[in-house]
């Protein structure tokens, strides 16, 4: 079996429905349910004898520990995290906690579990940490994309959390000798993406008639990829990937925010047009720029194609309108989520223009 951590919130739990719909191999799935965990995302598991949830912290080694004695998995797919790159501006905390901290006493457990293998599981088990494209930082308009070989240069507290993160897993391999494995992956969308990302947050905004928040200019690049794909990337990894090595992930689609949202609008007017028929896009509002706003990012997935076969199944213009499509038919997860603390969150980011 596999250990998932933050198997509940966006990409951890459409990775542990993949996963499943996949393969016979049980999952446990430790998850602290923190406001982004949501277990609706995995209704259509329950009674299923081959996914075992756990709500607990990835830093409390103990618990961990407990885990891995329990159930002895092959390998750890290390998702759990602060992620919002806006919360990490208002609280940082949070991100060193989790991100840092947790993550350092993760790899603690599992030196300790990995260490009483025999030979045989020792090298054949994996720790699979999931991290972003954006501890590389931001890139000028003509620079190439990013590479596994880019230098570190994280400029949010979250990017910052996570860089850390990264190199502890790293040192754990040179100085241990624990099998890991890091994927450095661009930005995702698709089904269970909490609404207060780009993408979700203007699908939401659009048909609840309120304003579709632009940072700055909007001419910021993200290089964007369907969930599936990135879930798809880590299954190969786990597989194939060697041990040590850093993994870039992207869907080879660079979008300024501003094409993405006119694109979003697009589809909605096509799909679930205005009650007064006048397109989405007239309810773009441009708001104050986040601080410190990375201006681009872009993966080159080359090394992932080249070794291990990977690419990805969609494009964005395929992958988005079925985005669009999954939350026009997933109404009411919208609206179980988008209460109490999310509710909050707005008032806060937005203030009187949400
Ligand atoms: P998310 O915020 O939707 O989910 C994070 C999950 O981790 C939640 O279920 C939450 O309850 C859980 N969690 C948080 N703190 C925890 C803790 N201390 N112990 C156990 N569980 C905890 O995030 P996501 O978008 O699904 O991202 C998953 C991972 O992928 C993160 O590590 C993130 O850095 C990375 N990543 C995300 C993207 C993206 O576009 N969303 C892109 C590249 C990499
Ligand atoms: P986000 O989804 O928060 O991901 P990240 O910051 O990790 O890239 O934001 C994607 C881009 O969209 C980023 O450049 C910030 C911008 N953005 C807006 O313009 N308006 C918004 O309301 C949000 C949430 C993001």
């Amino acid at each position: 079996m596999i250990l998932v951590t933050g198997g509940a919130g966006f990409i951890g739990s459409n990775f542990v429905l993949d996963w499943l719909a996949q393969s016979d191999e049980p999952v446990v799935n430790l998850d602290a349910l923190t406001y982004a965990g949501n277990l609706e995302n995995l209704a259509s598991l329950q009674g299923d004898q081959r996914h075992v949830f756990v709500q607990g912290d990835i830093g409390d080694f103990a618990l961990v520990a407990g885990l891995l004695a329990k159930h002895r998995p092959r390998a750890i797919v290390n998702f759990a995290a602060e992620s919002h790159v806006d919360r990490s501006i208002h609280g940082p905390e949070d991100f060193v906690q989790t991100n840092i901290v947790g993550s350092f006493r993760l790899l603690e457990a599992t030196r300790a579990y990995w260490g009483c293998l025999d030979a045989t599981e020792k090298a054949a088990f994996r720790f699979l940490h999931v991290s972003t494209d954006e501890v590389y930082g931001s890139l000028a308009k003509d620079d190439p994309p990013f590479s596994e070989t880019n230098r570190y240069e994280p400029n949010s507290p979250y990017s910052a959390s996570k860089a850390a993160s990264d190199h502890l897993v790293r040192a754990y391999h040179h100085t241990y000798g624990l099998p890991v494995l890091t994927t450095n992956c661009s930005n995702n969308y698709g089904p269970y993406h909490f609404p207060e990302k780009l993408i979700p947050l203007v699908i939401h905004n659009a048909l609840a008639g309120k304003p579709l928040p632009i940072y700055g200019d909007g001419q910021q690049v993200r290089d964007w990829l369907y969930v599936k794909d990135h879930c798809s990337a880590i299954r190969r990894v786990l597989a194939a990937g060697r041990p040590g090595e850093t993994y870039n992930v992207g869907g080879w689609n660079e979008k300024p925010n501003l094409d993405v949202v006119h694109t979003l609008c697009a589809i909605l007017d096509e799909l679930s047009p205005r009650p007064d028929g006048k397109p989405y896009r007239e309810q773009i509002t441009y708001v104050t720029d986040r601080p410190g706003h990375d201006r681009r990012y872009a993966i080159d997935a080359g090394k992932i194609e080249r070794e291990l076969g990977w690419k990805p199944a969609e494009t964005f213009e395929t992958g988005i309108r079925k985005t669009v499509r999954w939350y026009l038919d997933n109404q009411a997860w919208v609206a179980n989520v988008t209460s109490g603390a999310y509710r909050d969150w707005v008032g806060k980011q937005y203030g009187a223009q949400s």
